[in-house]
């Protein structure tokens, strides 16, 4: 679900640009934004280069006002990236604009800023628009206001109108009726009672609003006999709480001490340096967080080695599973439709993140202008009391031996907030050389309204799609499908995928008293369609990327392998239409070689777009995948039926995968780590 609000705008989105514009630096105050120049070839643009791109474009298009949808930094070939050294001078800086000037179509223009020109002009051939501008979503919530028919539905339901709040919703795309036209859905809700207006939705009155034009194309009205949930209890605020009910028991203020200070350093504010690991690490308006050139150096041969060059969120899928007139079209892209940087928050220093947290901001674009997101990242050393590795042998003997050390891990977190939803997206990475992605599902479950106050009331064959969650409100059964795309560089970057079959062996009787036995097949694929995988229990697989050309002293080739963990397909029909949109849901697992301009896997522009230009249609060209630069796709799904433990906030809901070392280093690469020892620690006591 996304969304921005109509009191969101006013209070968070119109401070931010307020404030943000008078650029506020970050907590510290250490990174002075007016003046910071790039120092990596992956740094996101400046706010300088921003203010250029823009003095640039008016040089273009002289008496020409521009809108401008995205400007980010036009990332330098692969080839010259890899080859960069620190110290090297930049290449030239481009940005990546997409701009529509006066009415005209929408551009895709790159900005050399260097010779000060705009160097390509292209147009998408394909479906599609690019995410509205933040003043385009507000200007489309007042659209409504304009039809008396809106008012009066409004008045009928005795809402008062500075009660009210409306979301500007993104309409999927359902066929001809919405060709040639940019369309985006409002519907509202009553903020009376309650800061949790999510539940008391003015249920079944939507506006469609014709998104350059501001006009109201339709105003449909299906839910005038719906009362409008009271919103009992659904204030989530801690002040809002029962302080006088005894029974829970509160967890004591916990924090982790570092005495000597954090291991991590962060360099020229981009450059991350952990334990053996380095990457670079930067906010995105569409993608989030993206993890570049991750490193390892390699404890025996102090080498540093390429594991993954590029990683991040590509699209977001969100889709609703409740077919009716004012739910049928909520299936979101959240990243192309959105963006998970642009919908970023600030996060909260003690609670979001721990205290020994570093903070990075985000150079974005509003109203035309460069503007700071600020703390939006957070990056810090977690340890959970965990066990990196242990032995004891001999126990009860008087010589035992007893090695353990304890798991400390590098967290790099980004949350977005898509109106009722907050996605917290975890990059950890683990001394022992693996990399561990976590999404975590939080915020609010957004409701239906509903005639009835309790289940008894509701006929047995009445489909209620979700659960009552409390009285008149009806939690809706949804999925949310996160699509990773994962560069990976396995100590260089021609690599294949290998399909590490487990399959049961049948013994012969004379051979073994056992029946059976698990053996295990290395299959390489060779070509695209061939690495499209279902996951499955009954016919399981280890998924291993490994660089044929480079093997370890016994021979193996060195390899990372993807693990994943819990996860959900997608159930829906693939004629679907949200489905052809989010095609790159029909597998968990995709392998594309490696193209420049396949980063998006719902396509470039996704507002509207009809499907032909996913993840799903680059793969089905089937080009070979063997021993090349290779990109893994892997598709993190979650079902979720509403329950009353939703209500009116819910608890967090985790899931991830693994990209895990197999036969990369000669032994345990955390060896030589050393314990703790009793006088490295600080220790309260329990009391
Ligand atoms: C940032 O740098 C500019 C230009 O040097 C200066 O005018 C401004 O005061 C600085 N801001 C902060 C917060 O240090
Ligand atoms: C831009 O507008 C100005 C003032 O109306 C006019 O003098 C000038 O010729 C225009 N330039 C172009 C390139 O159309
Ligand atoms: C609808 O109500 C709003 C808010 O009271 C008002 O500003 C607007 O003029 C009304 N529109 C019409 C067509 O009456
Ligand atoms: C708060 O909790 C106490 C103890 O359970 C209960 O007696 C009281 O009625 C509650 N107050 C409210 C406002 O719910
Ligand atoms: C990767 O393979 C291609 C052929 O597919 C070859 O041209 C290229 O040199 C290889 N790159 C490396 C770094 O080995
Ligand atoms: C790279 O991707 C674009 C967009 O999908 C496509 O048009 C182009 O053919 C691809 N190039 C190769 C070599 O596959």
């Amino acid at each position: 679900m996304a969304y921005f609000t109509t009191r969101n705008c006013y209070l968070t989105i119109l401070s931010l640009l307020i404030i943000s514009l008078q650029l506020t630096t970050s907590k510290a105050g250490v990174n002075n934004h007016t003046t910071n120049v790039a120092r990596h070839p992956m740094d996101p643009l400046t706010v300088q280069e921003i203010n250029q791109v823009r003095v640039i474009l008016s040089s273009y298009a002289t008496n020409k006002s521009f809108s401008l949808h995205s400007v980010v930094l036009e990332e330098p070939l692969k080839s010259y990236v890899l080859n960069w050294r620190q110290g090297d001078p930049l290449s030239p800086r481009k940005a990546s604009v997409v701009a529509r000037f006066d009415d005209g179509p929408f551009l895709m223009l790159v900005v050399d800023l260097k010779l000060g020109r705009v160097d390509q002009v292209k147009t998408n051939p394909l479906s599609g628009y690019p995410i509205p501008t933040l003043e385009e979503m507000l200007a489309a919530l007042t659209a409504p206001f304009s039809s008396a028919q809106f008012n009066k539905s409004i008045s009928d339901r005795g809402v008062d109108f500075k009660d009210l709040v409306c979301a500007p919703l993104s309409p999927g795309w359902y066929g001809k009726k919405e060709e040639n036209k940019r369309i985006i859905k409002i519907q509202c809700f009553s903020a009376e009672n309650t800061v949790n207006f999510y539940m008391r939705p003015i249920e079944g009155l939507t506006a469609v609003v014709n998104l350059d034009t501001n006009q109201v194309i339709e105003i449909l009205d299906h839910g005038k006999h719906i009362p409008i949930p009271k919103g009992i209890n659904s204030d989530y605020r801690f002040l809002a709480q029962n302080n006088s009910n005894k029974i829970n028991k509160p967890i004591n203020p916990i924090s982790i001490e570092q005495p000597t200070g954090p291991s991590f350093k962060v360099k020229n504010d981009h450059l991350i340096k952990w334990a053996n690991w380095e990457f670079h690490l930067k906010p995105d308006p569409r993608a989030g967080l993206v993890i570049s050139q991750a490193k390892f150096q390699d404890p025996d041969s102090g080498e540093l080695r390429s594991v993954l060059y590029k990683g991040m969120v590509s699209e977001l899928f969100v889709p609703y599973m409740d077919p009716t007139e004012s739910w049928y079209f909520k299936t979101y892209l959240d990243a192309g439709e959105y963006g998970l940087g642009l919908t970023a928050v600030s996060l909260d220093p003690y609670n979001d993140c721990p205290k020994n947290a570093h903070f990075m901001d985000g150079v974005f674009v509003a109203d035309g202008k460069p503007y700071i997101q600020s703390n939006i990242i957070c990056v810090f050393e977690s340890y959970g009391g965990d066990v990196a590795w242990r032995h004891t042998e001999g126990n009860f003997a008087e010589n035992k031996v007893r090695e353990v050390r304890p798991k400390v891990k590098l967290v790099a977190r980004m949350v977005s907030t898509i109106g009722n939803y907050d996605y917290i997206i975890d990059w950890i990475f683990q001394s022992d050389g693996l990399i561990r992605t976590e999404v975590g599902l939080s915020g609010i479950a957004i409701v239906k309204g509903t005639k009835y106050k309790n289940m008894k009331e509701v006929p047995k064959e009445e489909d209620l799609y979700g659960t009552l969650v409390t009285e008149n409100a009806i939690g809706v059964i949804h999925d949310h499908y996160v699509a990773f795309y994962l560069d990976l560089d396995v100590d260089g970057s021609n690599n294949s995928f290998v399909k590490v079959d487990l399959r049961r062996q049948e013994t012969s009787p004379e051979k073994s008293p056992r029946k059976s036995y698990l053996k295990v097949t290395k299959n390489v694929v060779k070509t695209e369609k061939d690495a499209q995988t279902k996951l499955s229990l009954y016919e399981p697989s280890e998924f291993h990327f490994v660089n044929p050309n480079k093997k370890t002293q016994v021979g193996n080739p060195v390899g990372y392998k993807l693990v994943p963990g819990a996860n959900a397909a997608s159930l829906l029909d693939l004629e679907d239409p949200p489905q052809k949109r989010a095609a790159f849901t029909n597998n968990q697992i995709w392998v594309t070689p490696y193209n420049q301009s396949e980063l998006w896997a719902g396509g470039l522009f996704v507002w509207q777009s009809h499907g032909d230009d996913t993840l799903a249609t680059w793969s089905n060209r089937d080009r070979p995948i063997e021993n090349k630069d290779i990109v893994l796709w892997y598709i993190l799904g979650f079902h979720h039926i509403p329950c009353q433990e939703d209500f009116p906030v819910m608890p967090t809901v985790t899931s991830g995968f693994d990209l895990k070392p197999v036969n990369f280093f000669s032994k345990n690469p955390i060896l030589a780590a050393p314990p703790n020892f009793e006088n490295d620690l600080i220790v309260c006591p329990s009391t």
